[in-house]
């Protein structure tokens, strides 16, 4: 009986549970949100319905992944016609659809960034980022940021920073984490110097469009290099070009292009980590680096490259490339035709529906919406973000900026679940809300959330 509802993939929520119970990793059930949580049946585009049929707002995208919108028709159709040409191949062969998805992806990006490698996770991406840096540079050590998130292989545990995510076992050597720039919850920072239509209510000395805030953070990495690092020679320093796991946290105007112009100077690479925030979402161009004036060595991504299908990309010079070809290496899935067409399905969608302009329009509407509610209610300390990645950040206390209590939290991420709406949580303390939908979603959907943010935020205000 037990095993025809299986084959049927009908399953009641109680045999979730129990499946749960004795037959997955403690883990997995760890990652589980809600106290109550919530299992999904069928999605579309920016909606998703649970075993009894409730409707949901999709507001997270299945941690930033479903970027052209659930099951979107013309993806489906890609994967559908894919699956009965060839599922895999692996690259001894040549085949149709990688060489096609290669090309129109190295087309996307700037500069000579234009040889592809594709992978199946971020952490996978993350982990040929690093050894292309150390073998092309002939230089080890690496510097990440505190609060940032690279994944969970070894060694991306190592550039991930923070303890709440290592594991009490050795992941790295020669890794180093350097003072995050965080405009809001960091030593310095002021009221212009993010990039982004919400700035913090901090005040701020700067003038003349100098950010001291900037300099002081790269300060911070100089230091890293002058005490942390053997003979200052780094590999590489991955950055995420806006925090996400960390509470879309952004760095000062300037930031990133000084700490590359320094990690440059001392021998290594920039690896942009755009697993997050790349394919358009955050409004102003496809890849946030650019929103920095950069262009960096390296570049991952992952996440909504394949709008949830299993995939992730490296994307370096021909010359980084090169250093790899002293020794043979090898993926097996990587690549495979079902990905490739997926992710050149991808980015059809995201230009033909103008994706990246429209979270430009919608996120700037959705954030100016969100601002007031920062100045209306005492537990909303800071708004930010670009586009269609968005963090509120709770706290206790806007003076201090002590972030609100877990506990206080989840009840109001329980509630605003209640009502319908799904939203993602971040923050080393897990006190920011995360707003990343589906780039479908419309100015109308940031109109049904709103009053759902405020009548919840109301209801725990103190
Ligand atoms: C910025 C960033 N890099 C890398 C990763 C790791 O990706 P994956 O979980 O696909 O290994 C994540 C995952 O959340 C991420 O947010």
């Amino acid at each position: 009986m037990r095993l025809g509802r299986i084959l049927q993939q009908n399953l009641r929520y109680e045999d979730l549970q129990r499946i749960r119970a004795t037959n997955v990793h403690v883990s997995v059930n760890k990652a589980t949100l809600y106290r109550k949580p919530l299992a999904i049946r069928n999605a579309s585009m920016q909606w998703m319905y649970d075993l009894n049929g409730k409707k949901y707002l999709d507001f997270f995208g299945g941690i930033v992944t479903v970027g052209v919108g659930h099951c979107h028709p013309k993806v489906n159709d890609a994967l559908i016609q894919q699956i009965n040409k060839v599922w895999h191949t692996t690259n001894i062969y040549y085949n149709e659809p990688f060489h096609a998805y290669a090309e129109k992806l190295a087309s996307t990006l700037p500069g000579d960034l234009k040889t592809v490698y594709l992978v199946n996770s971020g952490s996978e991406a993350n982990d040929l980022a690093l050894l292309m840096a150390r073998v092309s540079t002939g230089n080890y050590d690496v510097i990440a940021l505190r609060n940032g998130y690279h994944g969970m292989s070894p060694n991306t545990m190592g550039l991930t920073g923070h303890s709440t995510w290592k594991q009490n076992s050795p992941h790295y050597f020669g890794i180093h984490h350097a003072m995050n720039p965080d405009v809001y919850k960091g030593i310095w920072g002021g009221e212009s110097c993010r990039d982004s239509p919400v700035q913090t209510d901090r005040k701020c000395a700067c003038s003349g469009g100098v950010c001291q805030a900037a300099d002081k953070y790269v300060e911070q990495l100089e230091e890293v290099l002058t005490y942390s690092v053997p003979q200052r020679k780094v590999a590489a320093m991955f950055i995420e070009s806006i925090q996400g796991v960390g509470g879309v946290v952004q760095y000062p105007k300037g930031y990133v292009k000084k700490a590359q112009d320094l990690i440059r100077k001392n021998g290594g690479v920039i690896i942009s980590d755009e697993v997050q925030t790349g394919f358009g979402r955050t409004g102003d161009h496809l890849w946030n680096f650019e929103s920095h004036g950069i262009i960096p060595d390296i570049v991952t991504m992952a996440k909504s490259i394949g709008n949830g299908f299993p995939m992730a990309a490296v994307v370096t010079t021909p010359k980084i490339a090169q250093s790899l070809a002293n020794a043979s290496h090898f993926n097996t899935f990587g690549g495979n035709p079902m990905a490739s067409a997926v992710g050149k399905a991808v980015l059809e969608v995201i230009e033909e529906e103008k994706l990246q302009q429209h979270c430009k329009t919608v996120g700037t509407y959705f954030l100016k919406e969100l601002e007031k509610f920062r100045a209306e209610f005492s537990n909303v300390g800071d708004v930010r973000g670009k586009g269609f990645m968005i963090g509120i950040e709770m706290v206790e206390n806007k003076e201090t900026r002590k972030q609100l209590a877990l506990e206080k939290v989840l009840d109001i991420f329980e509630d605003l679940k209640d009502e319908g709406l799904l939203v993602g949580r971040g923050g080393h303390y897990g006190n920011v809300f995360r707003l990343s939908p589906p780039m479908c979603a419309t100015k109308a959907d940031v109109d049904f959330a709103l009053p759902i943010f405020r009548k919840v935020f109301k209801k725990h205000a103190t």
